[in-house]
């Protein structure tokens, strides 16, 4: 997003730039000159228009992507994040050998990060989310901070979006670290700002943990602007296949009403899983435009996820809780999901307040003490509303 309103910036600035000079000079004295330079003019004419015709594309770009969804798909997260921007990458002479050996690569991090019921836990991020100091960096210190999450970490997979992430994950997060390329989609050229890129990209992420499923690994994604204060593995139903977060829990967790938020998921590798996500994969075209927790939120009442018997279950917002919520029970949070949030620098100031609040806790053993609200996050969404009147 704020990748397109920067190119929408320049380009006008380019289009007043044209316009001021040609005001500068006193319009009598420019006449014979437009009849001299009457040629040259035509080109800058044909320039401006282009310019403007070029702008007022960009503009429009920059406006549809405007409510789009977010990087990793959860409505309430934060809306600038730079789409998945994937700079164009040397052309390598041998494109096959590369992906073979990336293939292996996954194999090989899958098998040294699973934990004996080969489960994973797996994150995704982009280079907004790899700067240093920023969410990712959050992430790993709220295993550090958490209890009894440290050894968890081993388990983590880091599924990186472009270059920039995996780089800053190789650095800090070594042998973890795999990069997912989005073949099919053309990030090699100018494309950008593609909105169909942004969604591509999202659903590529599903086929691909549905992939993960076909390799037999269970797996829990997580987004990458959430902290682990506790171990949320005691908290999964036994006999669920699919478990996932919500904004807002109505206290039955089998009832599809609760809005499922696709941050949040632990899914266990089976031919009903297996078949829920090819079914989900493919839903994409009857609901185009549409990410992938759009849809999951539309398909969990098809009579066909009671067909494949599928047993769906939705987590307490108890235990996997969230900023939409008002208050959180500090002695029972497992992990808190850092969405209705506007602005990666907010989401970021307070997820570390919850680390702070987490470590007054953890030294004090005071339940009074719980989580301060995240005002940071709270004042971007008032914001949001107020400018939408
Ligand atoms: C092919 O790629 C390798 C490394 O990717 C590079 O060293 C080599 O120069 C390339 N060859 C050509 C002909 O581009
Ligand atoms: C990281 O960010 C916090 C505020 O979000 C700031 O106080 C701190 O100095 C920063 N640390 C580094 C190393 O930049
Ligand atoms: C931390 O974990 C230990 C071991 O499971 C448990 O006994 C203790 O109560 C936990 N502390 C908190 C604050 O949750
Ligand atoms: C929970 O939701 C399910 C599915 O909608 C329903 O069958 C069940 O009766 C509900 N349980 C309670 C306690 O309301």
């Amino acid at each position: 997003m704020s990748i397109t309103t920067k190119m929408a910036t320049s380009f006008s600035t380019a289009v007043n730039r044209g316009g001021g000079g040609l005001k500068l000079q006193p319009l009598k004295q420019m006449l014979p000159q437009l009849q001299s330079k009457w040629r040259e003019l035509k080109w800058i004419a044909c320039l401006l228009v282009f310019t403007f015709l070029l702008s007022l594309f960009f503009y429009h770009i920059a406006s549809r992507i405007q409510p789009r969804p977010l990087p990793l798909p959860q409505q309430s997260s934060i809306s600038d994040f730079v789409p998945p921007f994937i700079t164009a990458k040397p052309k390598s002479n041998n494109t096959n050998n590369f992906e073979a050996e990336d293939r292996g690569n996954l194999a090989s991090i899958l098998r040294e990060a699973a934990m004996d019921e080969k489960t994973v836990i797996v994150t995704m991020m982009n280079k907004a989310y790899a700067e240093r100091n920023s969410t990712f960096d959050v992430f790993l210190e709220g295993f550090r901070v958490g209890n009894g999450t440290e050894r968890l970490l081993r388990h983590v997979v880091v599924v990186c979006l472009d270059d920039k992430a995996y780089s800053r994950c190789v650095e800090v997060f070594p042998h973890r670290c795999f990069m997912l390329r989005a073949t099919g989609v053309d990030f090699s050229g100018e494309r950008l700002f593609m909105v169909g890129d942004y969604l591509e990209m999202m659903w590529r992420r599903t086929e691909f943990l549905g992939s993960l499923l076909k390799l037999g690994y269970n797996f829990l994604l997580t987004d990458v602007d959430t902290v682990w204060l506790r171990d949320p593995f005691p908290r999964f139903i036994a006999d669920a296949d699919f478990q996932i977060a919500c904004d807002s829990f109505n206290g039955n967790f089998s009832d599809n009403r609760n809005y499922a938020n696709g941050g949040f998921l632990y899914v266990i590798a089976n031919s009903r899983t297996i078949e829920l996500y090819n079914y989900w994969y493919e839903s994409r075209l009857r609901f185009p435009g549409k990410n992938e927790q759009d849809v999951i939120n539309k398909i969990k009442y098809d009579p066909y996820i009671k067909k494949i018997g599928l047993k769906m279950r939705f987590l307490d917002t108890t235990h996997v809780g969230n900023f939409c919520q008002q208050n959180w029970d500090i002695t029972k949070v497992c992990v808190l999901h850092g969405n209705c949030c506007i602005g990666q620098a907010n989401k970021v100031k307070d997820l570390r307040q919850v680390l702070e609040d987490w470590t007054s806790f953890l030294s004090s053993e005071d339940p009074t003490i719980g989580f301060r609200q995240p005002m940071n996050c709270r004042r971007s969404l008032r914001r949001r509303w107020s400018h939408k009147g």
